[in-house]
């Protein structure tokens, strides 16, 4: 060992010990006489001392290191003098007193400061993101998704999991997202795909009587990039059998309040986390991942408003259109500009129009708003009375579709909780998602999509409602949102070979194509298959909000960039001259460039 120690477990305890430590030079502080090195290991930090009369030689060496390098240094741990102690770090009760110094290797100039947190440019942190997960940051964020995993296994084994790894080189398992395909070179002109998720696999660990099963899986998605996305991201991927929905809602429920509980600072805002059907959410809160942090709550006026007033709301009403509101908190003086930003916002989300009213301050406070002359006393009485708003509030309108109206709010509701202050970082807001529909009606190819995927169950009530009217039917699907993020999905899924086909069915498969792509699994449900179910959680999302970050890529350790690529090693890049060939593969792009 080229250490004694780490660099952050000495104390006062250890004072007149001879140490040995090896690390990085986070900072050096050089007082002619005597230098100061503080020495940097993944364990923390060790303020050295090197003093030109005791060790000459050790002081030289020290007159030529620089930030980063690599060094290793014998000493005698010392007490610091009082008054010298630094209570901020670990370690600063005591300094080393250097006898010797080894540069194990030197550094360059870094292309950006690793001893401080700076904003540093994204790109410049992939390219470099060895350097960059030195930073202070990083390490904790690293460390603690260590750590989270570790306590997810732990939980898991502890009732009765066992994980099993499943292949990356497999079959399409369709999530939503597009397959990254993998060209066979034994088999020509065929491909793998890599998995979206283990959904298949993990089913079929059922059929095989495995009963508790999970995997810190890696799943790959060819979809479009966004701060809560990657294309190769890990699940925590779990089935169990024999057991019904509130079983393992119960059980991530658990492993959720471990993980805030042991792991972090943050407060549970939820405990029981609440439980929400879809419906309520969406009509409540605009979205099926809301932030539960803070009320910020959708109402419908549409029965104030429909009947007569402005126009139209009255001529939505009669199209079937609802109008909704909103009530902002303290924002009643908002001036034009504010207001038009907000309506900006509106129309990006595929509003025609923000409709605003405006409580003034005092206890005669007028209700100020472009569209009051429209409504007689009694219906601004009774709109401002049905959203509980006070002098000094100010009240968002939409009427149009739910789906916009959702839209519209579900951003809305999260610029005015910023603005507001109301996302308050310390807390942590899970809820779950029940109840949703089974299937999303797909408009341009004119079939039903899974709104979750192709094995979720539909509520036994609701079967009948396949034959007729399938838009109705609710699925036995949960989400786990958090803190306006959804960090997990599962479902208790079809056992049953005809109920699963009649599925093909509905999402426009025809009976040889859903024998192609998933007779392994039709097959398997007529060998004795349990009653079965499961989820996943998403590690990095989690992880990101047990850190307090908003984005995925601050708990990847090599995450690629918005554009999908790794900046670092340059992936991905042209294959090398012969392996098209061996894949049996021709470049439509070189074709044309020649
Ligand atoms: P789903 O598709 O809902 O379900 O995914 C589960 C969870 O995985 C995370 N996630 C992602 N994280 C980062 N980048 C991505 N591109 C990405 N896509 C999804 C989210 C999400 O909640 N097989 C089912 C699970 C099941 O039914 O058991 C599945 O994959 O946190």
């Amino acid at each position: 060992m080229l250490k004694t120690h780490n660099c952050g477990e000495l104390r006062a305890t250890h004072a007149g010990q001879e140490i040995t430590l090896a690390g990085w030079v986070h900072r050096r502080r050089d007082l002619g006489e005597l230098i100061f090195i503080d020495l940097r290991d993944r364990w923390g930090i060790t303020q050295v001392a090197i003093d030109s009369k005791t060790y000459p030689d050790a002081h030289r060496i020290a007159s030529d290191v620089r930030n980063e390098y690599v060094v290793q240094i014998r000493g005698k741990v010392r007490a610091r003098p009082e008054g010298m102690t630094n209570a901020n770090m670990p370690t600063g009760e005591i300094e080393v007193e250097a006898t010797a110094i080894k540069v194990l290797n030197a550094a360059k100039n870094t292309p950006f400061e690793i001893n401080k947190e700076d904003k540093v440019d994204e790109n410049l942190r992939l390219k470099y993101r060895y350097l960059d997960l030195r930073r202070q940051r990083m390490q904790r964020n690293i460390v603690l998704r260590a750590r989270v995993v570790k306590s997810i296994r732990d939980y898991l084994y502890d009732r009765g999991f066992i994980e099993i790894e499943t292949p990356i080189l497999f079959k399409t398992t369709p999530e939503g997202a597009r397959d990254y395909l993998v060209p066979s070179r034994v088999h020509p002109g065929k491909f793998y795909a890599l998995p979206q998720s283990p959904q298949q696999l993990k089913q079929l660990l059922m059929v095989a009587g495995y009963e508790r099963y999970f995997q810190i899986a890696r799943c790959f998605r060819d979809e479009d990039q966004r701060g809560d996305r990657q294309p190769e991201f890990t699940q925590l991927d779990m089935e169990m059998s024999f057991i019904d929905r509130d079983d393992i809602m119960e059980l991530i429920e658990g492993l959720m309040i471990s993980l805030v509980e042991k792991l972090t600072d943050l407060q549970l805002v939820y405990k029981p986390f609440r439980r929400l059907s879809y419906r309520e959410a969406m009509d409540k809160y605009g979205s099926d991942k809301p932030d539960l942090r803070y009320d910020l709550e959708i109402v419908d006026i549409t029965d104030l408003v429909g009947a007569a007033g402005f126009k139209v709301f009255v001529d939505n009403a009669a199209e079937g259109k609802p109008t909704r509101a909103m009530r902002v908190p303290g924002c009643g003086n908002y001036s034009r500009k504010q207001l038009t930003e907000l309506e900006e916002m509106a129309k990006a989300n595929g509003a025609r129009g923000l409709a605003w009213m405006a409580l003034e301050e005092g206890e005669n406070g007028q209700v100020k708003s472009p569209i009051g002359k429209f409504f007689t006393v009694e219906q601004l009485v009774a709109i401002t009375d049905k959203l509980g708003a006070k002098p000094g509030d100010l009240i968002l309108i939409v009427s149009d579709i739910p789906a916009v109206i959702c839209a519209v709010f579900d951003a809305l509701r999260r610029e005015m909780a910023e603005r507001l202050g109301l996302a308050d970082p310390k807390k942590i807001a899970f809820g779950w998602i029940i109840d949703f529909p089974l299937f999303e009606w797909n408009a341009d190819e004119n079939r039903w999509d899974p709104s979750h995927h192709l094995f979720t169950s539909p509520m036994h009530e609701d079967i009948p409602l396949l034959d007729t009217d399938p838009g109705k039917a609710r699925g036995q699907q949960y989400d786990l949102c958090c803190n306006g993020y959804e960090v997990a999905g599962g479902s208790i899924r079809i056992h049953d070979r005809s109920l699963q086909e009649k599925i093909f069915g509905l999402i426009g498969l025809d009976v040889e194509d859903a024998k192609k792509r998933f007779g392994h699994m039709l097959e398997a449900f007529e060998y004795g298959t349990p009653p079965h179910g499961g989820i996943a959680p998403g590690i990095d999302r989690l992880v990101m909000l047990l850190a307090g970050e908003h984005n995925i890529r601050e708990v990847i350790a090599f995450p690629k960039s918005q554009q999908a690529a790794d900046l670092m090693a340059g992936a991905p890049s042209e294959a090398l001259p012969g392996q098209l060939d061996e894949l049996h593969i021709q470049s439509v792009l070189e074709a044309k460039n020649s």
